[in-house]
């Protein structure tokens, strides 16, 4: 049984998209041994012109590799997005004697990211290449491996960062220091076409693009359209290798489609009652989720400080990715691109199309009448296509049961504050212990109290004591530079974390 159904994956993904069959990274690689290549810049010159065709610029970025307006970071995606790779620009910047690259796998349908670092003398000998998907990387991109891109109608720290509107005068003022630099600057020169980047038409297609069809999305957005896509796909293939998959294949196809209705009339009589109310507290933290990311997205934005929109745009995967969890047992806290961990699902409707289709070939593989239900279906309360998977499904997950006792309830279902109430040390505190053990982020021992009670009134931080510099990136006013890095945090969280941090130095003057 599952033997077909990956075949079938993989026949449904390779018909989908023109992917190279020769992987690109190990592409990479032989050019940079044969070229003997020893620094960033020389790596970019060798690069295909298609790749230093089509990027995006970050001017605030929230990764490893730093940026600034006049030295931003450059992520270069070419046609397909499905070899990325990112260099910055400025000596003192974090990351700059490093090149990072995400290729996505077609054929394990998943993302796989490598750290190229590079010797400061030039030497080719001093060149290395990480393993993929080393921890450093996925301390921030997830694991599985995701891409880390914000979804329309904005991309706060990246040129163009407000959907269909021009650039802001801050990011204006920014292109023009980086163009004057650009044409001569030892790695940016390799840009093709950079001055587009000043132009409206980049970011707001005149009529004229529209008519010729060329690019009508502006960079960030088509960026967002490609991730989105390749994400679904290795989403699909992660529900096809899950052994409860068959049996919840018709709940998971009428899950995509909002006209069949809540998820529970696709389950056995027996368990409604239970899934409708699980469905219903997974709905609410969703909710929540979403206001948090979309909070902290605005909080992100250098230019006009507006809630950002578009939360719609993804209220239709809830059901999908309900019973994705429920059923199947998979977390989908990845299915969103966006860095905020737990964030609701906001795959673009790219992302969702693809799953739609991709789940309807898969089923309708084993039962084609299904295609002729979904052409002639009605979109009614008595939809043909939406009863018969309704019939179909609850006797698939009648057969299910019997040999799977459904979970007591959903993990992720339980109240989201239990885990902070009372707590002598706040649950994020475990997260800034996570990173900051001088790999990924600079080593600060949040995980020892007292040794972090005595570092915190020293320092000579931006903004004053190490305390200081706690205080002050646990607050919004710190834009990208916000912690917890990767986690978007409530009033009431930072407030938490606050009044813990505040408390440690005078636990040090007890103790003596
Ligand atoms: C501290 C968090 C963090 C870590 C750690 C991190 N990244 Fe990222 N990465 C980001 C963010 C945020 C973005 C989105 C673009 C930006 O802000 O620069 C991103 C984007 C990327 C992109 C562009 C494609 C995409 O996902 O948007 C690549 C390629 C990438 N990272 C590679 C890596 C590699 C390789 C490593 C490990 C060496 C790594 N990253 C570690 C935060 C991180
Ligand atoms: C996902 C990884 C990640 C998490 C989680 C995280 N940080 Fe960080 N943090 C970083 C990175 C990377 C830097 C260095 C880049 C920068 O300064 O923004 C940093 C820098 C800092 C700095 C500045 C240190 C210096 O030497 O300049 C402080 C203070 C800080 N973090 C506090 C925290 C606190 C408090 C938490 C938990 C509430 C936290 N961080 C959670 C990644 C993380």
């Amino acid at each position: 049984m599952k033997a077909r159904w990956t075949v079938g994956v993989g026949l449904l993904l390779s018909a989908a998209s023109a992917l190279a069959g020769t992987p690109q990274f190990d592409a990479l690689r032989d050019g940079l041994e044969a070229g003997h290549v020893g620094t960033v810049e020389a790596l970019v010159a060798a690069l295909p012109g298609s790749l230093r065709d089509a990027y995006a610029l970050a001017f605030a970025s929230r990764s490893l590799q730093g940026a600034s307006f006049a030295s931003p970071r450059a992520i270069l995606y070419g046609t397909d997005a499905t070899f990325i790779v990112t260099f910055n620009g400025e000596a003192p910047e974090r990351g700059h004697a490093t090149v990072e690259t995400m290729e996505f796998d077609a054929s394990a349908n998943r993302f796989v990211l490598r750290e190229i670092g590079f010797a400061a003398d030039g030497d080719p000998a001093g060149r290395s290449i990480s393993e993929p998907n080393p921890a450093r990387c996925l301390a921030c991109h997830g694991t599985p491996a995701r891409p880390i891109w914000d979804l329309p109608p904005a991309w706060p720290g990246i040129y163009g960062e407000r959907y269909g509107a021009g650039l802001s005068s801050a990011e204006k003022a920014g292109i023009e220091a980086f163009l004057a630099r650009q044409p001569t600057h030892p790695r940016y020169r390799y840009l093709e076409d950079a001055t587009r980047f000043a132009a409206r038409s980049n970011y707001v297609p005149d009529g004229r693009a529209v008519y010729s069809g060329a690019s009508l999305e502006p960079p960030n957005a088509r960026l967002s359209t490609l991730l989105a896509a390749l994400n679904a796909r290795s989403i699909l293939a992660e529900l096809v290798a899950a052994p409860g998959f068959a049996a919840h294949r018709y709940a998971l196809l009428a899950a995509t489609s909002a006209a069949c209705g809540p998820p529970e009339a696709y389950y056995p009589q027996s368990r409604q009652g239970d899934i409708r109310r699980e469905f219903g507290a997974f709905r609410e933290r969703t909710r929540l989720a979403r206001a948090r990311e979309a909070n902290a997205k605005t909080e992100r934005r250098t230019g006009v400080k507006r809630a950002a929109s578009g939360a719609g745009a993804t209220a239709g995967l809830e059901a999908l990715r309900f019973v994705t969890e429920e059923g199947l047992g998979l977390s989908t806290a990845h299915w969103s691109l966006a860095l905020e961990h737990g964030a609701a699902a906001r795959a673009a409707p790219e992302g969702a199309t693809t799953l739609e289709r991709g789940l309807l070939e898969l089923a309708a593989a084993e039962d084609p009448g299904l295609r002729n239900l979904v052409t002639y279906r009605g979109y009614t309360a008595t939809d043909g296509y939406c009863s018969y998977l309704k019939r179909a499904s609850r006797r698939a997950l009648a057969a299910w049961d019997e040999g799977h006792p459904p979970r007591a309830a959903l993990a992720s279902a339980a109240p989201l504050a239990t885990a902070t109430a009372g707590a002598p040390a706040p649950a994020l505190l475990g997260s800034c212990a996570a990173c900051h053990t001088g790999e990924v982020a600079p080593a600060i021992p949040f995980s020892v109290p007292d040794l972090l009670a005595e570092r915190l009134l020293e320092g000579e931080y931006p903004h004053g004591r190490l305390l200081d510099e706690i205080l002050y990136r646990l607050g919004p006013e710190s834009g990208a530079a916000r912690m917890p890095r990767g986690t978007t945090v409530t009033a009431a969280e930072q407030h938490e974390l606050e009044v813990y941090f505040l408390s440690l130095p005078p636990r040090l003057a007890d103790r003596r």
